[in-house]
């Protein structure tokens, strides 16, 4: 397999993809190359995340864009489940979000629970970086 397997097809422009079940969905774009993920996170991001984004040099990447459990299905794992399930329908591919502050906190832990680390503190709260 080469290093895009979505080349020439719809999921290599900024179509966001979305699964949803009944305790919950979950929204996410692949994106090709250091532009698209600029393109796709501009909003999130000061000139000064930019530049420290420009550093990791990202390429062929998963971008999470919200991740929700229904209240009544929450701590039950299905949040871990879902956020799996497309990193694996991914093949595994780097995958990155930022856990927006103004949601919740403690959001972070969850994430580091699931194999993400933190890159940076952006203005919206942290982006991480899971592969
Ligand atoms: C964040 C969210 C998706 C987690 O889903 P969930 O199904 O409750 O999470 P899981 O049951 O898979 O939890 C896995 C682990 O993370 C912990 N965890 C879950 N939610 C957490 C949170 N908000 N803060 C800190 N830790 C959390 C769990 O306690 C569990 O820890 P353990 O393995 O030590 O027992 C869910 O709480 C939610 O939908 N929140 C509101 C929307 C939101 O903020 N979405 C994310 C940004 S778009």
């Amino acid at each position: 397999m080469g290093s895009n397997p979505f080349a020439g097809t719809k999921e290599s422009m900024y179509k966001l993809n979305s699964i949803n079940k009944k305790f919950g969905r979950i929204s996410y774009i692949y994106l090709k190359d250091f532009k698209e993920i600029i393109d796709v996170f501009k909003s999130y991001f000061t000139k000064r995340d930019i530049k420290k984004i420009e550093k990791e040099n990202f390429n062929d990447v998963l971008s999470i864009h919200s991740l929700i459990i229904f209240d009544n299905y929450r701590k039950k794992g299905f949040g871990s489940k879902l956020l799996n399930e497309v990193i694996d329908k991914y093949k595994n591919k780097k995958c990155i979000l930022i856990a927006d502050k103004r949601e919740d906190k403690t959001l972070p832990e969850f994430y580091k629970k699931n194999g993400f680390r933190k890159l940076f503190t952006c203005k919206s709260g942290q982006f991480m970086i899971r592969g």
